[in-house]
Parts: structure tokens; sequence; C-alpha cells
């Protein structure tokens, strides 16, 4: 029996702003060193509960089907399940030869699916919730950034299938953030206007409220905008 401080490292959970945990891993597009391999580009590493299950599959289309999307972002995908290899490998061949979902069809999964049979990665990452199950890894998003720095954690329980573009939106928003050196506000898009943040690294806020700062909008000293078209972001995010 696993004692608390067992249970506590058995079940950790990686940080937003931490180096993203080390791992080898067999997939189905070959073996991989976690995330040296992926140095250079943004990864979104991510769990699903079952192979064989509705909701994953839905899931595997959808994000299938925009990697060419996630690509122009210089972002790869990466999925996890505690199955096997070889249920990987049946579960995306039966997706590609008999699942036809909201108008996808023939959907081929190109980006490897780590299996994970010891839940090694699963706990290392903080997927395993047993207070929803002890048997299936949660719905965990990483957003890995292309120094391995983690940038965004998020987590879906077992029923609720994630939304792929908020995912492709969160990629690029925080593509954007450091391209620019911004935030971005609710729901941002390319091509809204984005936030400066009120730590004083240009200029006062006595300048920002009197106008001085040039493109500056500012409703009150801590609530600063700017404007950033949708083409600059385009251009310097998507390189397009
Ligand atoms: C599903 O993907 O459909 C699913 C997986 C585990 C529990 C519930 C639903």
């Amino acid at each position: 029996m696993e004692t608390n401080n067992e249970n506590q490292l058995a079940y950790a959970m990686p940080r937003i702003g931490e180096a993203a945990p080390e791992f080898k891993a067999v997939t189905t597009q070959g073996d991989i060193n976690f995330p040296s391999d992926y140095k250079g580009s943004w990864v979104i590493l991510f769990s699903h509960p079952a192979d064989f299950t509705p909701v994953c599959t839905s899931e595997f289309m959808t994000f299938a089907s925009m990697e060419d999307q996630f690509a122009e972002a210089n972002t790869k995908l990466v999925g996890l399940s505690v199955d096997g290899l070889y249920s990987h490998i049946a579960w995306l061949r039966t997706i590609k030869e008999k699942i036809e979902y909201r108008g996808m069809k023939n959907v081929e999964v190109k980006f490897p699916l780590i299996e994970d049979i010891t839940m090694e990665v699963a706990k290392k990452y903080g997927m395993m919730m047993p207070g929803e199950s002890n048997t299936k890894a949660v719905r965990a998003v990483f957003i890995i950034d292309p120094k391995g720095t983690i940038r965004t954690i998020i987590y879906y329980p077992l029923s609720l299938g994630r939304n792929f573009d908020e995912l492709y939106r969160a990629v690029v928003a925080l593509q954007a953030a450091d391209a620019f050196g911004v935030a971005t506000p609710a729901d941002w898009r390319p091509g809204d206007d984005v936030i400066i943040s009120p730590a004083g690294s240009c200029g006062t806020a006595q300048d920002r409220m009197e106008g001085k700062e040039e493109g500056l909008e500012c409703k009150d000293w801590f609530f600063c905008t700017k404007k950033i078209s949708k083409e600059e972001v385009l251009k310097k995010v998507l390189k397009k």
C-alpha cells in the first residue's frame, strides 16, 4: 500500500512555467525522447481516457483534421493513453477505415500516440486523477514552448470532449504574446486589440494616461490596449 508521501509523488503535477518533465516512450510513430525531440517547436501533449471510446474518437478525428493548421503555427501534437501500442494501432486503423463524423472521413492520425500501460508518463504529468478514474487518464492538455517550458495546462473530465479551436487559439495567443511582448484579453483572436501590462517597463502610468505613449489607448492606469493588425500577427506568428 502506498503511503501518503508516495501517493503524492505518484500523482505529481507539473506546473506552468516549469520545464516539461522528461521521458522516453514508444509511440505509433516510433520511439520518442520528450521534450528534447521537440526542441524548436511548440508541442501539445495531451491525454485521452481510452482507445475505442466515442468521445476520444471524435477528438482524435478533429485534432488529426487540424494537424496542418497546427503545423503552420509551428506546433506538433503528441497523444497519450494508458493503452498499449497494438490497441492504439487497431483503434487508429478503425477510425480511418470505418468512422465518419461531422463530414470527416478516412481520417489518418499521423501524429504520435504514446503507449503508457505502466502509467509512468501519465503519473509524471498529473494525468491520473483517482477521483475521476483509477484506470483512465483524464483529458489533459499541456502546451509546451520551443524551449521545453510548460506554458498552459488545461484539464477536462472523461465525459467532456475538448474544444480544439480553443487549443489553436491558445497556441496562437501565446505565440503572439511572446512575439509582441503583450498580453491577450478574453476571447482574443488575431486582429483584436492586445493588452499592455501595467508593469512600468515602458513609460509611467501618467505618460500613458496623458496619451504620451504612441498607439496606446488607456481606459485607466491599469487598462491599456494597443492595436496589432491581423496581418501583423499572421506574418510574425504564422509566417504568412
Ligand atoms: C469516451 O471517450 O467516450 C469516454 C471515455 C471514458 C469515459 C467516458 C467516455
